[in-house]
């Protein structure tokens, strides 16, 4: 998992709940190296969930809470680190279609060792799309966030509904009238 997810993850805690709290996560939590994580690095998955689990634990929040919120956090350190990826698209659901045709595929060029989920996208409505998530790290909390937050960066109002399936989960997200 790229060192940027790790960074940002800590930046969320510090907001939360205090750079004490990141202390104590980075001396609580066995990790491989000495706890520095560059945003250009890539280290293992389960690391960024061991943290998760024991901040979660620390904050007696739920995992799917905290996921969300670091897919609030996310998408607002994308939109300012990469405007053109929103520029190009006039709404939210041109957007969110263009998550895994275009956005992730650039990801991939940036840095070619990025483990990505599949997004499966299709419209089912003139203000509706599904977006099928497959991912081998799990995850679809954190989806969940980034795309609720790209609707209000839109400031777009709708509703997503979730459904899990043991190998995905399927969002359909429809907009307001
Ligand atoms: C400008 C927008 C976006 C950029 C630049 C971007 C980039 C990235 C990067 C760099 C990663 C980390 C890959 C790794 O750790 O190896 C990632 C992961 C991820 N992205 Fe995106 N992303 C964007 C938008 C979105 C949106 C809107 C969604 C949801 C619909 C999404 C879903 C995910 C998920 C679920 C992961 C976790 C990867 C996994 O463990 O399977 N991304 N993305």
């Amino acid at each position: 998992m790229k060192g940027i997810v790790f960074t940002e993850f800590f930046e969320m805690v510090e907001r939360r709940s205090g750079y004490k709290t990141v202390d104590q996560l980075i001396q609580e939590v066995p990790h491989s190296h000495n706890g520095v994580y560059t945003a250009i690095g890539n280290y293992p998955h389960e690391e960024l969930v061991a943290f998760v689990i024991h901040y979660c634990r620390l904050t007696s929040t739920p995992i799917e809470q905290v996921l969300r919120e670091f897919g609030h956090h996310m998408l607002g350190v994308f939109s300012s680190a990469y405007p053109q990826f929103f520029d190009r698209c006039p709404d939210v659901l041109s957007f969110l279609e263009s998550v895994d045709s275009y956005i992730h595929l650039e990801v991939l060029k940036l840095y070619p060792d990025a483990q990505l989920p599949r997004f499966d996208t299709r419209r089912i409505g003139l203000e509706s799309i599904e977006m099928t998530h497959r991912s081998d790290r799990g995850m679809s909390a954190l989806a969940y966030g980034l795309i609720e937050q790209a609707m209000h960066h839109y400031g777009q109002i709708g509703q997503i509904e979730t459904t899990d399936h043991p190998e995905h989960t399927v969002f359909r997200i429809s907009l307001n009238a």
